[in-house]
């Protein structure tokens, strides 16, 4: 069944929903990509046509953080769904048009407040009712990270184990973009991420660490054995509250040597901080300058090579035995490239939103109210997985090197 679809955010994630979106008419009837800078939506269209997908990409102009602006385009338009792709302070004023105009919501990210780097489910959660009552379906974190890690916890947990104990997320990027600095998503976004607090859910709490204060070397499959940072990611909050039973949880994620030296003195000269400094007479926050310095995560995919790995490690018991899981997968940021013309990071976020919003036009997952990917059946959504571009792999009782 197609249906018309709007997708907002013309970065390097967007890019890959859009393509994605392009190349499969049988789920998407149309597609509009709206944007804050016109041109970049059109410089997309202009390239899924080069590259002949089967949909025409329409563009249109939008500022996200007006609600009123949303409105206009949405009852315009009258998609079935928005797929947020732009950034996580957007997400509340898309959820308020959504609901405005009637429409179905998705995004990958949770909502972040710009003066604080406070990552919760708080703000989102809150809109349960009214979505609920709207008879409208919005559905949270559906990238890779947070969104296929949920998807592999719930396929574990309806599949293998009567009881899950232990769940570590391991992330592992052993790609090289041949620049000196750069993050593979809006770098923003991914400094507040990793410049916050470490922590992990323990027997009912929180565990808070001082940043990147616990690390370790892990052995991802076709790589080696990587050091890996232990961080706050906001799945945790979710995935430890739709399942109860996880005594553990935790995610860890690795970064090069050269990254973390850049990112230790960028910090130790202020270009970090999101407080507001006066510059020349103006206000200016230090992060949204060096943003703009630094490489837009769209650009970096060519000549990138290596490969990501990303996979859910789990313990718990089956049938009253200990039983452990892991499942994976792995991308070749080449691959990437030579598909969407996008580097790993934007590909592994942009395939499971498409696949999530095809499941929810299709009905397989449509419900009323606010979900969290986990909350839906993983079945289909794994099977989707296999088709269009990121294969899992499992193994089973195997040694966990989390142990201690
Ligand atoms: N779950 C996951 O696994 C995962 C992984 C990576 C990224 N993500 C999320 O994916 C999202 C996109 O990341 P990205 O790497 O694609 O970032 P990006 O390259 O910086 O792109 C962000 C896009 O959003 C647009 N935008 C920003 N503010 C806007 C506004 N007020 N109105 C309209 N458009 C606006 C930007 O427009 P301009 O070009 O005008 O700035 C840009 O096109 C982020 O929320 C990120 O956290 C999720």
């Amino acid at each position: 069944m197609e249906k018309k679809i709007i997708i907002i955010g013309a970065g390097g994630v967007g890019n890959v929903v859009v393509k994605k979106c392009a190349m499969n008419p049988v789920y998407f009837s149309e597609i509009v990509l709206a944007s804050r800078t016109l041109k970049k939506c059109d410089a997309i269209a202009a390239e899924c046509k080069k590259i002949g997908l089967p949909t025409e990409i329409r563009t249109a102009q939008v500022d996200a953080d007006q609600v009123p602006e949303l409105v206009a385009l949405f009852t315009k338009e009258k998609p079935y769904l928005v797929i947020n792709v732009a950034l996580p302070y957007q997400d509340l004023t898309i959820m308020d048009a959504c609901l405005e105009a009637g429409v179905h919501y998705m995004d990958t990210a949770n909502y972040e407040p710009k003066d604080v780097a406070k990552f919760e489910y708080s703000w989102q959660w809150a809109y349960q009712e009214r979505f609920k009552k709207a008879g409208l379906m919005a559905l949270l974190g559906c990238g890779f990270d947070p969104g296929v890690t949920g998807v592999y916890t719930a396929y574990a947990n309806k599949h293998y184990f009567d009881e899950m104990h232990y769940l570590d997320i391991i992330d592992c990027n052993a790609g090289d973009h041949g620049k000196a600095f750069a993050t593979n998503f809006n770098p923003e976004i991914n400094i507040r991420e990793i410049t916050q607090k470490g922590k992990y859910w323990e027997n009912g709490e929180w565990i808070e660490i001082p940043p990147m204060s616990i690390h370790k070397p892990i052995d991802y499959p076709n790589i080696g054995p990587k050091e890996s940072y232990l961080l706050y990611h906001e799945e945790l909050e979710s995935l430890t509250k739709n399942f109860p039973s996880i005594k553990r949880a935790r995610f860890w994620m690795t970064f090069g040597q050269a990254y973390l030296t850049h990112l230790e003195v960028l910090q130790n000269v202020g270009m970090t901080s999101i407080a507001p400094i006066k510059f020349n007479g103006m206000d200016i926050v230090p992060l949204e300058f060096l943003k703009a310095v630094l490489p837009e995560p769209g650009t970096l995919g060519e000549n990138y090579s290596g490969q990501t790995s990303i996979g859910c490690q789990i313990k718990g018991l089956k049938d009253g035995k200990d039983a452990t899981y892991y499942v994976w997968n792995n991308c070749h940021h080449a691959d990437c490239y030579q598909e969407v013309q996008a580097q790993g990071v934007s590909y592994t976020t942009g395939v499971p939103a498409m696949i999530g919003a095809a499941l929810m036009i299709e009905g397989n997952w449509m419900a009323s109210g606010v979900f969290n990917v986990e909350e839906l059946d993983p079945d289909p959504f794994m099977e989707l997985l296999n088709l269009h571009g990121l294969p899992w792999n499992e193994l089973h009782n195997i040694e966990l090197p989390h142990e201690y």
